[in-house]
């Protein structure tokens, strides 16, 4: 494993300290009819005592939200910095091959599962985009949480263009993939899953003071970063990469695979904030509705990958691909100290994360690396 990610998200958690201090005063009185109000230039800043660290918190601060230091979450600055090192975009990725792969070299099992896995991503993305935009950012009460949520908007936009880039330039018919989640019930099953479970958060004004409110947004922000980006996305990309292993898609599956590097560090970042957050804030997990959330999660992933991989593929079937599943949902309960929803699961693709290593591949950034720093292994945690 490589050293640049290791240890994302797996850092000892700070203690927690107590608030207090450091808001901004009431706006000033509104002046009197008939006198001037002040000109900008002659506003002269109060005497605002000076932000301490320790008064900043995850949710429900009253810190001034536009000053970025001094940093409580240091980590997440760490984060930004590493997430602006593995820039890239669609375009720069070579796909002429896999034109002529997707066109005669592919069965139609293959196919199959390539568009549906195409079709179910780019719906997935646009979610991300919105959940962690809207629902999200708007509730942190720390600039640094913010500036690396910002960027992660950011990243979530960039691979659904990544999809579309894809969708245009193997000529498949948009209408089709980007309706197939609509008609499609093992797709369509986990968007709604997802749906139900992110709209609960999906509003302005949430009253996170609240303990069943706050826990039912630390909940959702858990299946957000530990579940549908640390496992269904994590997961997700896998039936390519098995393509990839034989020398088919490999333009596609390396976009996939930046795409990949991307969702590691939501994934860690995302449980990294609940885990303070609950820390924070005093609350633990209901063990029955984590349970729930698993027994959801593994039901939904299982109809979708009976579908997608309803005819195995040379490599790749729909048991490995809920094996595998069930592996790394084990992993994400273990970086927030819940119990293994899986007990006894075993990592059913063992190539994976050589497979997924972009060194192997590092072609089109071969100018690029040192503007970049793209060039740099993948770690799967
Ligand atoms: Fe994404
Ligand atoms: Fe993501």
């Amino acid at each position: 494993m490589n050293a640049m990610f290791d240890d994302w998200g797996d850092t000892p958690v700070a203690t927690p300290k107590t608030t207090g201090g450091g808001e901004l005063p009431p706006p000033a009185a509104a002046h009197l009819d008939g006198e001037a109000a002040p000109r900008p230039s002659e506003l002269r800043p109060p005497n605002l005592a000076p932000i301490r660290a320790e008064d900043k918190r995850i949710v429900n601060g009253h810190t001034d939200i536009n000053q970025l230091a001094p940093f409580k979450y240091p980590w997440a600055w760490e984060f930004f910095l590493k997430a602006n090192r593995n820039h890239w975009t669609p375009t720069e990725i070579n796909m002429a091959q896999d034109v002529q792969d997707y066109h005669h070299r592919l069965n139609p099992a293959e196919r199959h599962m390539f568009e549906n896995v195409l079709a179910y991503l780019t719906t997935s993305d646009i979610l991300a985009m919105r959940n962690i935009g809207l629902a999200v950012m708007e509730k942190m009460t720390a600039p640094e949480l913010q500036i690396y949520q910002a960027r992660q908007v950011y990243e979530e936009a960039l691979h659904t263009w990544t999809y579309q880039h894809c969708i245009e330039t193997l000529n498949l018919d948009q209408e089709d993939i980007y309706n197939r989640y609509r008609v499609v019930p093992a797709i369509y099953g986990k968007i709604a899953l997802a749906n139900r479970r992110l709209e609960k958060v999906l509003c302005s004004g949430l009253d996170l003071t609240h303990r069943e409110t706050l826990h039912e947004f630390a909940l959702s922000y858990f299946f957000f970063a530990g579940i549908f980006e640390g496992c269904w996305f994590y997961n997700g990309f896998s039936p390519i990469f098995a393509l990839q292993r034989r020398g088919l898609m490999k333009g596609t599956a390396e976009q996939f695979q930046y795409i990949m590097r991307d969702e590691v560090l939501h994934c860690a970042f995302g449980l990294r904030v609940v885990r303070e957050l609950l820390q924070e804030e005093k609350i633990a997990f209901d063990p029955a509705a984590v349970a729930e959330m698993w027994q959801e999660a593994e039901a939904a992933e299982e109809a979708y990958a009976r579908y997608i991989l309803r005819d195995s593929i040379l490599g790749y079937s729909a048991d490995l691909h809920i094996g595998q599943f069930r592996f790394v949902a084990n992993r994400r309960a273990r970086q927030m100290s819940l119990a293994e929803p899986f007990p006894g699961a075993k990592a059913e693709l063992p190539w994976l994360d050589e497979q997924a290593n972009l060194r192997k591949e590092k072609n089109f950034f071969e100018t690029r690396v040192n503007e970049y720093q793209t060039g740099g292994t993948l770690a799967w945690e």
